[in-house]
């Protein structure tokens, strides 16, 4: 059977729900207003023909660029073989992709999940459930440390400790055992840390808060209170890890290894929904049949992509590029302070830019940005969030500089 194939654009919106993709979409997001029909690498092409340099890259999701051949030869060959099998038979995917990314992280054990938000829920279980048989903490009262301002994900649990209102007013009411301390402040970790403490949760870079790095020192301080306490540091490196900041994992600027990572978004190589828990066999290994699973997690689309994934990793291509190209980035981003911009943040090929409130909002910038051909994506106001594809060329990334210059001039820039 031959299926019928809406050519390119027929039947995308125009009416006034065109601004969040038609009359049919949910209205939780706010795009903007550009119909993407087809990408590869750092670009992306709309349904009337028009080019634009993604400088979002999915919000990290898309660390490998559109369609990476690699990852597209992984994804066809595995197509051709077994797409899902579900956790009830096994497959052979499955241990070769734990393997992989278990090396990769220098940890022992994988727990293969879908989306950021169910790896951060996962790793909150296996947290609490190693706090009860492992720690000995009294049932029922485990409570895990996180940060003011973090993102985490969308769901009752995670939004329940959100410091953001827009986040989580409305969804109440949540799960208990959480205290938030502010970010980047080690001894209010010290200070909320008790017996019940199981594990203290953050993100090393802070991303939809804004690319906020913490104090040098902090992360060697978190790994410090934990090893002192004996309580589980767990990193959520769903946005950070996988090549971003130059490293593979953030948290490796300060040289400090977790006890857990948490790790989605590029993992699925822009492709497909991967995410995972990584640890030692004494944390992980506190799951039993039953006590946790996923009809999807660990599928072996899933696997083989996350193994090419991994592939492209181990070569260390990726990291170097994003610390070259991250410095050029950087360095023409401060040049824009008190050029529109007043301050910028990040590390890698990632950057928080904050606009000068008085030429208008972050959103205003980004609308200006995709007329010139260049899509980012504002957070909180005045803020741009800047994470190119690490397989963008340097002639690319200076271009989508020139159009920010050019963007913030625009609204009235000196
Ligand atoms: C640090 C962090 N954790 C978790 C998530 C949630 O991931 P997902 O949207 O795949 O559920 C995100 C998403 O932006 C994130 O940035």
């Amino acid at each position: 059977m031959t299926a019928h194939v809406e050519l390119p654009g027929a039947g995308h919106p125009t009416g006034p729900e065109a601004a969040r993709g038609g009359e049919h979409v949910a209205p939780n997001y706010h795009p903007i207003p550009v119909v993407i029909a087809k990408a590869e690498g750092a670009w992306v092409t709309d349904v009337d023909g028009r080019r634009y340099l993604d400088c979002l890259a999915g919000y990290s999701a898309l660390n490998f660029g559109h369609r990476h051949p690699v990852l597209v030869e992984a994804t066809r060959r595995q197509l051709d073989r077994v797409t899902l099998t579900s956790r009830a038979f096994l497959h052979d995917q499955l241990e070769a992709f734990c393997a992989d990314l278990a090396r990769l992280c220098g940890m022992d054990m994988v727990l293969p999940m879908n989306t950021g938000a169910e790896a951060v829920e996962s790793g909150i279980k296996v947290s609490r459930k190693w706090g009860y048989d492992v720690k000995g903490v009294p049932a029922e009262r485990a409570s895990i440390v996180v940060a003011a301002d973090s993102f985490h994900g969308r769901t009752t649990t995670i939004v329940g400790f959100s410091t953001d209102p827009v986040a989580r007013t409305g969804f109440g009411p949540f799960t208990p055992g959480f205290r938030v301390v502010p970010f980047g402040d080690a001894a209010a970790i010290e200070a909320a840390v008790d017996e019940t403490t199981v594990a203290v949760l953050i993100e090393p870079i802070q991303g939809e808060a804004g690319v906020i790095v913490p104090p040098t020192g902090y992360l060697a301080a978190v790994r410090e209170i934990c090893d002192r306490h004996g309580i589980l540091f767990v990193a959520d490196e769903i946005q950070s890890g996988l090549g971003r900041t130059g490293r593979t994992f953030a948290c490796e600027r300060e040289g400090v290894v977790p006890d857990v990572y948490l790790l989605g978004k590029a993992l699925g190589g822009g492709i497909v929904p991967v995410s995972a828990v990584v640890s030692r066999a004494e944390v992980l290994g506190v799951l039993t049949a039953g006590t946790h699973g996923s009809t999807f997690g660990g599928n072996p689309l899933a696997c083989a992509v996350g193994r090419a994934v991994v592939g492209l990793l181990e070569t260390g291509e990726y990291q170097a590029r994003a610390r070259e190209l991250g410095e050029v980035m950087h360095a023409r981003l401060r040049a824009m302070v008190g050029h529109g911009v007043v301050a910028v943040r990040g590390a890698g090929l990632w950057a928080g830019v904050d606009v000068d409130p008085g030429l208008g909002t972050g959103r205003a910038v980004c609308e200006r940005l995709a007329a010139r051909g260049v899509l980012a994506k504002d957070t909180h106001g005045s803020t741009i969030r800047l994470a190119p594809p690490l397989v963008i060329g340097e002639p690319d990334l200076e271009h989508a500089m020139d159009a920010l210059a050019a963007s913030l001039r625009d609204l009235g820039a000196a």
